[in-house]
């Protein structure tokens, strides 16, 4: 039975006798027109922030961008494909109760048992929480009988110049990237998902976005990353031609499990703040190419003025140098593009060197790595003017299958036909 946070405040306080138990949230929901509790009224549940779990598509893709994430990889420890897809099966009945708000079970009926639930979301809403799920190449290991299964487009990423990967921050048979414009739901998702899947999996890393780096609707205004500079104002956007070409395995696309679904390169960047913040504002702007306040391409005036890769200034140079951040990214030009929804995070100081650890948590999702991410990235390490302020500190990779309806599961795709 799915149990509603929100209904367990009201039925409480009612209960109770007491009006005004459940204070400000509450009020503030039936203002905003009903707290979406009594089902079909969009409107409610809007106000709750409710994105839809179930879809041809997964979400926490192309929907709007929130602004916080835990990103989870895990280790499958289940023993044979049966318990995988037990687990999958569990994830997708939990996902579908958690994004909708709801607590994953009701506390326990008897004190002496841990609640199912762990309690510290209740009262909260989803606040637009996103569960979006993928399998890592080393799943398609010999373990479960996929290895036949594996995406060619799984291919492993080679590695670039520069890369300093940590094990630690890198790779994982699964991933859960859970993105809420609240961290308190986001940290409760995985920790409940992660609670479910004991015995049947190992969390290996987490990263905590803390801000988001790119916008993915037309609507949304474009956040500042950490060097200070607009991020995300030539994404591609939801709801665009470009977007499903670049993005989504089509219909007619192998393998047929992966129809709708997509690919995530998930890299662990960090900047060298400490140095950042010593070089001069021009060499920042010709480092992006962009200027820092108003995002500007470099000859242009406002965000969103188109780049003039062929400018040149008086003294014959290219207006935009040539390793330029976004020349070298210029996503026409190359005819790569990508959907990038990245986080800042910050992670106290690496105690070798006393500076940040901090940085740019990329996330970019792709019809194709080895025709997206692969090329533009090798390309970047290798020519970027960024390369001086960055490094590549952890890398991960995932098939991102399709979305579900009520009556399916996640990776059925895959475990049915394998
Ligand atoms: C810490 C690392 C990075 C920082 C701080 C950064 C920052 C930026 C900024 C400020 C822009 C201009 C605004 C925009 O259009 O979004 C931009 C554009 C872009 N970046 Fe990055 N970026 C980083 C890493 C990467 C990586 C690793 C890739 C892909 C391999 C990438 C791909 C792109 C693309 C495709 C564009 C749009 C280019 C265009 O068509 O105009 N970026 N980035």
């Amino acid at each position: 039975v799915a149990f509603s946070r929100r209904k367990f405040l009201v039925t409480g306080a009612a209960g109770a006798g007491v009006a005004a138990v459940g204070g400000a949230g509450l009020a503030a929901a039936s203002i905003a027109g009903g707290d979406g509790d009594d089902g079909g009224d969009p409107l409610g549940a809007d106000a709750r922030g409710t994105v839809p779990f179930h879809g041809e598509h997964q979400a926490g893709i192309a929907t709007e961008q929130q602004d916080r994430l835990l990103f989870a990889s895990y280790h499958v420890t289940a023993e044979d494909r049966a318990g995988l897809a037990e687990l999958l099966q569990d994830w997708t009945a939990a996902a579908a109760r958690l994004t909708a708000g709801e607590d994953v079970g009701p506390p326990a009926p008897v004190p002496d048992a841990p609640a199912t639930d762990t309690g510290e979301a209740e009262g909260l809403d989803p606040a637009r929480l996103t569960l979006t799920f993928g399998f890592g190449p080393s799943l398609f290991d010999d373990r479960f009988g996929l290895a036949r299964h594996r995406p060619e487009a799984l291919a492993d990423l080679p590695s670039f110049p520069g890369d300093e990967l940590d094990p630690d921050h890198s790779g994982g048979d699964l991933c859960v990237q859970a993105c809420s414009n609240d961290p308190q739901v986001a940290y409760h998702a995985i920790r409940n998902l992660t609670r479910i899947g004991r015995g049947r999996v190992l969390l290996r890393w987490t990263q905590i976005g803390f801000g988001r780096t790119s916008s993915t609707t037309s609507s949304q205004l474009t956040p500042r990353n950490l060097m200070g500079f607009k991020d995300g104002t030539n994404n591609l956007r939801a709801g665009t031609d470009q977007l499903d070409r670049s993005v989504w395995v089509p219909a007619d696309g192998d393998p047929a499990w992966m129809r709708g679904g997509t690919y995530l390169v998930a890299r662990r960047i960090r900047i060298f703040i400490e140095v950042w913040d010593r070089s001069p504002l021009a060499d920042q702007e010709a480092t992006i190419g962009r200027v820092r306040h108003t995002g500007a391409p470099l000859g242009g005036h406002a965000e969103h003025d188109p780049i003039d890769l062929d400018a040149t200034g008086d003294d014959d140079k290219p207006v935009i140098p040539v390793d330029a951040h976004v020349r070298l990214a210029n996503q026409d030009a190359n005819d790569i593009f990508l959907l990038r929804r990245g986080y800042s995070f910050t992670d106290g100081i690496d105690r070798r060197t006393g500076q940040l650890d901090a940085g740019l948590f990329f996330l970019a999702f792709q019809r194709d790595p080895r025709h997206q991410f692969v090329p533009l990235q090798d390309s970047l390490a290798r020519h970027d003017a960024l390369n001086e302020y960055i490094q590549h500190v952890g890398s991960a990779l995932f098939a991102i299958p399709p979305g579900v309806d009520s009556g399916t599961y996640l990776g059925q795709t895959l475990l049915d036909g394998a």
